[in-house]
């Protein structure tokens, strides 16, 4: 039910502070008065085998895709184990290597994907460990793998994905938490991790209250053809999955681009009319965004920066651009905080060129043909 939303997408983007609750409910394991690990338990029994695996394989589609490409650094980093990223439909058409040694996660809200099960089928017949993170108990996926972990996020009824990918990326958080545990040396990371997550519904509940903010920005913006996000680092996937929100909903052109490959072509395409939105919060990678800020300053690009709150003087000091400030958290976390104003302007873009929100022209919930 809507209850008092006018759409199932405006529903499942306000009620993110709950769904994340719900993620976590359980698996947080108390230790004194801190919170000291996470327990998965579709997962214990089989962290010595991925931790040992040669590499890890995430394969999903669309924003499942995105989830894992958020929570990719992340793993590496406390796993120590190489991850690499495919998408479901090219592992299949290139029947690309899988070996025994492998660990495939399969990540899929609907956990019917025709292309991902079919990718599982595939994995599983090379000898590979398969790993599912769905939000459907009892899905073909949920059933065809070894194991896995479910994300609950509750039922998600509008086309676009909002509420089950900020739970794929808190889940997969906590995976890569339950495969460092044994490594010492990351204790105060992950420490710290944990923390945050504890934070993350408030700091949702924060960022939601953009709102206003993205409807005014929706107006400003919807008149226009198209729309580039540039991101890097863990917000890479903050762009795809930001850029692909306004397109499928709006139904507005928009490409999400690795800031680091701005000079490789897409520059070509700035000028004071195209409106382009740059994430750049506070991370490792913050002082490249703010150099590429720069020179898409020097051509006159019509900006909109992204920023941690009260770094908006910071990251243009002689500009004066439109600025979404957010509030910060662990790296990793940001992209959870990141994507609700993709969210938030995607939906109000929609309703205000007049398209249906949850059942965008062409789409399916569920792709169960491939
Ligand atoms: C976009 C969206 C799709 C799905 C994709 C995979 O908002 O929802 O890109 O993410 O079709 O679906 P699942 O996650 O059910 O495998």
């Amino acid at each position: 039910q809507k209850g008092n939303y006018d759409h199932y997408m405006q529903k499942e983007i306000h009620e993110q502070p709950e769904s994340l609750t719900t993620t976590m409910r359980g698996r947080l394991i108390h230790g004194g008065s801190k919170v000291k690990g996470v327990l998965l338990g579709g997962l214990k029994d089989h962290l010595r085998t991925i931790r040992r695996s040669r590499r890890i394989l995430f394969i999903g589609c669309g924003t499942s895709y995105h989830a894992g490409l958020a929570t990719r650094a992340l793993v590496e980093e406390l796993s120590g184990v190489p991850v690499t990223m495919e998408l479901a439909s090219d592992l299949l058409d290139r029947r690309g290597p899988v070996y025994r040694e492998d660990t495939a996660i399969f990540v899929s809200q609907s956990g019917e994907t025709a292309d991902t099960l079919e990718a599982l089928e595939y994995a599983k017949s090379c000898g590979a460990l398969c790993v599912g993170v769905t939000n459907t108990v009892g899905s073909a996926i949920a059933r065809g793998t070894h194991c896995g972990v479910h994300i609950n996020a509750g039922c998600e009824i509008g086309v676009a994905s909002t509420k089950a990918y900020t739970s794929q990326i808190a889940a997969m958080t906590m995976m890569a938490l339950a495969l460092g545990e044994d490594t010492i040396s990351s204790c105060s990371r992950r420490e710290a991790i944990i923390d945050d997550l504890i934070n993350l519904p408030d700091k949702v509940r924060e960022v939601l209250k953009l709102d206003n903010d993205m409807k005014e920005l929706a107006k400003e913006l919807m008149e226009e053809q198209s729309l580039l996000v540039f991101g890097r680092g863990y917000n890479y996937a903050t762009a795809l999955e930001g850029a692909l929100k306004v397109k499928e909903v709006a139904l507005m052109h928009s490409e999400g681009i690795l800031a680091g490959e701005m000079k490789h072509g897409p520059l070509a395409l700035v000028d004071e009319n195209l409106p382009i939105i740059v994430v750049a919060t506070r991370d490792a990678t913050c002082s490249k965004q703010q150099s590429v800020i720069q020179q898409l300053q020097a051509r006159k690009g019509r900006l909109i920066v992204m920023c941690t709150k009260g770094d908006a003087n910071l990251m243009c000091p002689n500009g004066s651009y439109r600025f979404i400030e957010v509030p910060q958290l662990q790296d990793c976390l940001q992209p959870i905080i990141n994507i609700v104003p993709f969210q938030l302007l995607a939906y109000h873009l929609t309703v205000l060129r007049g398209f249906n929100v949850d059942q965008p022209r062409n789409l399916a919930k569920s792709v169960t043909i491939s």
